[in-house]
């Protein structure tokens, strides 16, 4: 089983669409079992999978606070099973203040469940809270997903500085690849900051890009992914060759 943390801290860069797209990429082509984890409060993963994020049993909260097994909180879907996420979640880093071990709590509740997936994709909030470092020790690697703007590279440093330090209590824990989002390569900036990107991260750098498609922003809305909104988009195509690139890295 193949975990894998969608995470920026930075807002808004299609850590959301990546995960949800990527999670349906492998389970509607790849043919793989696939559970997405929603790691943040705004649930905006849990509403595109079509899920009511007020109507929730449970959440990962649950599982954090309050122990209760990781399997227990899975919903079934047709193609991929989730764990929703709500407001709920706001409150975890307050409540485990004082836990030792809390870094720790979600990787340990993956392990004690037996999960039978070959794949665990978690999207994370835009922040590097608690949950967002649950998700960092769980991982067996990290994709970034990154906007080429002008700011794009501010906030990485402590993105990757809060992984290497991390790599103490997960050792294993390496970024998988960066994937550039909301892609318009007619703009000089966006050739330039994706130019820095290439400096920056080498090879770690899929060669996949995903450009700006209004059809990618629609299908949430749908509580569909692309390959069930539009299958012959070019967003559609783009997540796929996406994920051709993250099998390809297998171990
Ligand atoms: N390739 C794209 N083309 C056009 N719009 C996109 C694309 N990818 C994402 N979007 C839109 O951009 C917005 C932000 O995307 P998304 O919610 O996936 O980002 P996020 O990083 O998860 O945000 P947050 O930090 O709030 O969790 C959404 O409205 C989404 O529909
Ligand atoms: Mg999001």
């Amino acid at each position: 089983m193949e975990i894998i943390a969608i995470a920026n801290q930075k807002g808004g860069v299609a850590k959301t669409t990546t995960a949800v797209n990527l999670a349906y990429a492998l389970a509607l082509i790849g043919k793989k079992r696939v559970l997405l984890i929603d790691l943040d409060a705004q649930g905006n993963a849990t509403t595109s999978l079509g899920f009511d994020k007020n109507e929730l049993s449970y959440t990962v909260a649950d599982v954090l606070l309050d122990g209760v097994p990781l399997a227990d909180t899975i919903l079934y879907g047709n193609d991929l099973d989730i764990i929703g996420a709500n407001r709920d979640l706001a409150g975890i880093d307050v409540s485990l203040a004082d836990v030792a071990d809390a870094p720790l709590l979600l990787k340990n509740a993956i392990l004690d469940s037996h999960l039978d997936y070959d794949f665990v994709i978690m999207d994370c909030a835009p922040s590097l809270s608690l949950l967002t470092v649950n998700a960092l020790v769980a991982t067996d690697g990290v994709i970034i997903p990154m906007q080429c703007e002008y700011f794009a590279l501010e906030g990485i440093a402590d993105l990757m500085d809060t992984i290497e330090k991390l790599t103490t209590i997960n050792p294993k824990l390496h970024v998988r690849g960066v994937v550039r989002t909301m892609f318009d390569g007619r703009s000089t900036l966006v050739q330039d900051v994706s130019a820095e990107l290439e400096n920056y991260f080498g090879d770690k750098l899929y060669k996949t890009y995903i450009p700006r498609s209004i059809r990618l922003a629609e299908a949430p809305s749908f509580g569909k992914s692309i390959f069930e909104y539009e299958k012959s988009s070019k967003g559609a195509i783009a997540y796929h060759e996406l994920m051709n690139e993250v099998l390809a890295q297998r171990a």
